[in-house]
């Protein structure tokens, strides 16, 4: 049976054009979806906006427009940028959709066959910039102005009759399946995080609003629209045509295997989402992962405060690759980050330019010169030659395990390193000085050259493009990358043409004022 692979980043609300932030979880998940795609995966990919809600509805009156025109126009602002930052996304949806509200209102149907509907009346606080309900206790009072104390968002009260979903009736289950489940939410800070708040006590949760209509109603209760995360939440499931459990796409990809957010949102897919689910009889996801925030100077980076710093000025101004590859490797993984384009700029002069693109221009322009522009022929290695060359082989399960437990930062030292010691191995051995012993000459040649092979097959989840633009030296296309020919230890035909290749990234000229 194929292998299949399931990965999702949030939605992301179309209140304002996309940020940095946005763009650093689908570049993360762009990450891992190519990377097992290329490690003998199906994968599904999926990214998409989530439109309903006060919050839309708010942004979309405040720019006096029509909020399903609002909509699309700001919809269309996060596709863009799907195509912009190169995501292989295989879906984008959209819950505004016929598919998804169709979807919603079936899972809503489940939840109250299944008794875990009741209407009630609900006063208490919301935010709606988080679309959040919070507890008395989770208030703050700064100068005079009531916000959450987790997210600093003002919030209001609210009183009308509400739609409740049994919550508390969930808590023990919850716990009992974290526990018995010990990989569903990372990272570990962030499960901790999930599993005290779970034991404080749940208490039920408001499902459905009355005093505005942007949303899908309630079945049966056309006066109340479906509380917009229970709507939201359900995108992973709608993409896949549930409620038809027959349906290919829910078959094979189904339970997702990773809902990559952001720690803001944790609460919502850690213990609300399982808990819907679980109140359903549907499978929960395999994992929850929430990475740490972009920030701006000490504070997040997000558009309610106005800091934020705008992903298509800099892919206009360094290209697409090397914020791909900063993103990645400069944010410890998991952990808040601050961006700063100083770092970006060594990274693309020390990692990129002097490392990868160097080690690449040098060897083919040395081939080209001294081996008639072919992968050599008569080779013949020796040790050095081996230990340099299996080590990928010897290292790809452990990559594959640390991929797993999203163990990114692992990924990208591992590369860094091979790439210092590919160039040591280059000059170490001095084929320059080997043209009285051509074999040798030959040999030294050929390693690099396989080397690069398979360094820019590891690097083409990081940054697909220059890879791509890498592979080009040996005629290899996209569809050729494949990590088994790391494990089964193949190596480059011999003979075949090599081809030169244009600079793949431009030094930064840095004034050091
Ligand atoms: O919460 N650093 O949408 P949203 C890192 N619609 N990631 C960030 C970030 C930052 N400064 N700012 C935003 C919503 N993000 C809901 C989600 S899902 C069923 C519904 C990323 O537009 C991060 O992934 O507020 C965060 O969780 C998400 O964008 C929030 O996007
Ligand atoms: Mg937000």
């Amino acid at each position: 049976m194929d292998k299949t692979f399931y990965i999702t980043t949030p939605i992301y609300y179309p209140s304002a054009r996309p940020h940095m932030g946005h763009a650093y979880s689908s570049i993360i998940a762009d990450f891992f979806a190519r990377f097992k795609n290329i490690d003998g995966h199906k994968v599904h990919f999926l990214t998409g906006t989530d439109e309903h809600g006060l919050k839309v509805q708010r942004a979309a009156e405040k720019n006096g427009q029509d909020t399903q025109k609002f909509c699309d126009q700001i919809s269309k602002t996060f596709q863009d940028l799907s195509k912009t930052l190169n995501l292989s996304n295989t879906d984008f949806i959209r819950t505004t959709e016929e598919r998804h509200k169709k979807s919603v209102q079936h899972l809503w149907n489940e939840l109250e066959k299944n008794d875990d509907i009741y209407l009630s009346n609900y006063s208490g606080w919301y935010s709606v910039s988080d679309e959040a309900f919070y507890n008395e206790d989770e208030i703050d009072e700064i100068d005079g102005k009531k916000v959450a104390k987790s997210s600093r968002s003002s919030v209001e009260w609210i009183e009308e009759e509400s739609y409740f979903f049994r919550l508390s009736k969930w808590e023990k289950p919850l716990l009992e399946y974290y526990k018995s489940n010990p990989d569903f939410i990372a990272p570990e800070s962030r499960k901790n995080e999930v599993i005290s708040f779970v034991k404080s006590g749940l208490k039920d949760l408001s499902i459905s609003r009355k005093t505005f209509s942007w949303g899908i109603p309630v079945p049966n209760n056309e006066k109340h629209v479906i509380y917009v995360w229970l709507d939201a939440l359900t995108n992973y499931l709608s993409a896949l045509e549930y409620p038809d459990k027959d349906h290919e796409l829910f078959k094979k990809f189904w339970p997702a295997s990773i809902h990559l957010i952001g720690k803001d949102i944790i609460r919502f897919h850690a213990v609300y989402w399982p808990a819907f689910l679980l109140a359903a009889k549907i499978d929960l996801p395999k994992k929850i992962y929430g990475h740490g925030w972009i920030l701006s100077g000490e504070e997040k980076m997000s558009k309610s405060k106005g800091n934020i710093l705008d992903p298509l000025k800099i892919v206009e101004k360094y290209g697409l690759d090397p914020l791909r590859y900063y993103l990645i490797k400069e944010v410890s993984f998991g952990n808040d980050g601050n961006i700063s384009q100083e770092r970006l700029e060594d990274c693309i002069n020390s990692d990129l330019a002097n490392n990868y693109g160097n080690l690449c221009q040098r060897v083919v322009a040395f081939a080209i010169k001294n081996c008639k522009g072919k992968v050599p022929n008569e080779i013949k290695f020796q040790d050095e030659d081996f230990i340099i060359l299996n080590k990928f082989k010897d290292n790809l399960e452990n990559i594959r395990s640390k991929i797993d437990q999203q163990n990114i930062n692992f990924y990208i030292d591992y590369i860094v390193n091979s790439l210092f010691e590919a160039n040591k191995y280059f000059n170490d051995q001095e084929p320059w000085k080997k043209k009285d012993n051509l074999i040798r000459l030959n040999t030294i040649v050929y390693t690099t050259l396989e080397i690069v092979r398979k360094i820019s097959f590891l690097l083409y989840p990081i940054i697909p493009e220059s890879s791509l633009k890498a592979l080009k030296i040996f005629n290899i296309s996209e569809n050729e990358i494949n990590l088994s020919s790391i494990e089964n230890n193949e190596y480059l035909l011999k003979d075949n043409n090599i081809n030169k290749i244009d600079i793949l990234f431009n030094k930064i000229e840095k004034n050091n004022d």
